[in-house]
């Protein structure tokens, strides 16, 4: 079992302040929506209410305005938006996960705090889970406390290589796990592993890479007792070192496509376990600005 990330609706008074955007009268969701990433469990899913009231781009404002109580958004790519659509787009071949329809397994990103509003839910499947670290750090050390050394050491860490960066590599190694007890968090994105290890010319050690393949496993393990449904207006955030996410496989239907809007944002609210994750934030916010003023690198 993981641990299961805290609801909080909305009173009358307050969904009409949130459909209005009063943002005065809404003082007391923005004290609580802190304290669960101060004092709380770094998660929780704010229930807004139908979001056709206010519009897809009055939803959009409104996650805006609840991201920027806990942080500073960054821009989410070259293009430099600060809000960006999750849905699937046929034929994109930068799709990874947000534009894919598929699996994604349990990961880390590179921000602070993550949200994600539900404009709509998908036809069929594209349940979300987030793992708490502590807890995947916990089922390591029971069942495969081998793999502790190579995952606490970590290894370099990449960035999307179509991007112009000033350090396509981090300069040193960047832990999976780090910190103690309640306190771990982690780092875990095979992907940017991988264009590390592409970046410096080698495979990922033998003992990195067999450790990043159990951990996944055990990962989708824990995730298959975290899945929760978002519904529209649902509004999820969370801290990004202190759960992994992921969602199901969904199929859209012509008339039900499933659009989420996603934030990434800097915030100092919850100190991170080991600077290097801080790092990150720091490095892939650079990339896309960089890559804004000097266009995509074509190899
Ligand atoms: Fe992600």
């Amino acid at each position: 079992m993981t641990a299961v990330v805290p609801r909080r609706g909305l009173s009358a008074a307050e969904r009409h302040a949130f459909a209005a955007g009063e943002e005065a009268a809404l003082a007391a969701l923005r004290g609580d929506l802190r304290a669960a990433f101060t004092q709380g469990a770094r998660a929780i899913v704010v229930e807004t209410g139908d979001p056709s009231v206010v519009g897809e781009d009055g939803f959009a404002e409104r996650l805006l305005m609840m991201g920027r109580w806990l942080g500073t958004p960054s821009i989410q790519s070259p293009q430099g938006e600060r809000v960006a659509r999750v849905e699937r787009r046929p034929g994109d071949a930068q799709a990874r996960g947000t534009h894919s329809d598929l699996e994604l397994a349990p990961h880390t990103d590179l921000h602070d705090i993550l949200a994600l509003g539900t404009v709509r839910e998908a036809a069929r499947g594209g349940d979300s889970f987030l793992v708490r670290a502590a807890d995947l750090h916990d089922a390591v050390r029971q069942r495969m406390p081998h793999h502790l050394p190579a995952l606490r050491k970590g290894y370099f860490f990449g960035t999307n290589p179509v991007l112009r960066s000033r350090a396509p590599v981090s300069a040193s190694e960047v832990p999976v796990f780090a910190g103690d007890g309640d306190g771990v968090q982690c780092c875990f994105n095979p992907y940017f592993l991988q264009a590390a290890a592409q970046a410096r010319g080698e495979a990922l050690p033998p003992a990195f890479a067999d450790a990043v393949t159990d951990l996944r496993a055990l990962a989708l393990e824990l995730a298959a007792t975290a899945q929760f449904r978002l519904s529209p207006g649902d509004v999820v955030l969370w801290h990004n070192w202190s759960w992994l996410h992921g969602r199901t496989a969904f199929e859209d239907d012509p008339e039900q496509r499933r659009l989420l809007l996603r934030l990434w944002l800097r915030s100092d609210l919850c100190p991170p376990a080991d600077i290097r994750f801080a790092e990150r934030s720091v490095a892939i916010d650079d990339d896309h600005e960089r890559t804004r003023r000097e266009g995509i690198r074509v190899e």
